[in-house]
């Protein structure tokens, strides 16, 4: 687990190619498996694979989003905030869930903020994303994590390197 850990990377370049059937189905396992608050599990994912879609939802924010575009897998990660008062780590929870079965699948992720963040329009990329993917009003849109085969090399964390300065015990 710590050298899944510790290889994992944000992917934003992605390699021409598909992403076999089996391992989606996998990721979205993963998601499905993931631990909510009471188990209430109030996601729900959206798998988006095609091109016109990748392309308009990549355009969901003025920055940090366009290289969605050239993605083969966008899963959006939405819950509905009525049924759970914590929905954001539920949703966050399985979205990291994900990102990590991607890696152990071989392929490359990164996170695309959309709560609180905003169209060049000024609408508010959730918005934005509900009206293109027909998503019921109660559901709010955590992110979209962007999945595909890496194209680019980016190191490992090296364990020297952590901020052990972060960890405390017994008290701060
Ligand atoms: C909550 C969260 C929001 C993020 N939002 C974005 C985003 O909108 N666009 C983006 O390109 N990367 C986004 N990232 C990826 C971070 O920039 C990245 O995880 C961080 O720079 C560390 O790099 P690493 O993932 O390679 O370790 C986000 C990551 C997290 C955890």
């Amino acid at each position: 687990m710590l050298e899944l850990l510790k290889s994992r990377r944000s992917i934003r370049k992605f390699q021409d190619k598909e992403i076999e059937k089996d391992k989606l189905d996998v990721i979205l396992k993963s998601a499905l498996l993931s631990p909510s608050s009471r188990s209430i599990r109030p996601w729900e994912f959206i798998a988006v694979t095609d091109k016109k879609l990748l392309e308009q939802l990549s355009r969901c924010r003025e920055h940090s989003s366009q290289f969605l575009a050239g993605a083969p897998l966008g899963i959006v990660v939405l819950a509905d905030s009525g049924a759970c008062d914590v929905w954001i780590e539920d949703a966050s929870i399985a979205a990291i869930i994900m990102q990590l079965t991607a890696k152990s699948l071989g392929l490359g992720s990164c996170w695309i903020q959309v709560r609180e963040r905003f169209h060049s329009s000024g609408e508010r990329a959730e918005d934005y994303i509900k009206r293109i993917l027909n998503v019921p009003e109660k559901y709010r849109v955590e992110c979209i994590i962007a999945v595909g085969y890496p194209a680019e090399d980016k190191k490992p964390y090296d364990e020297e390197g952590l901020l052990y300065q972060k960890i405390h015990y017994n008290q701060f």
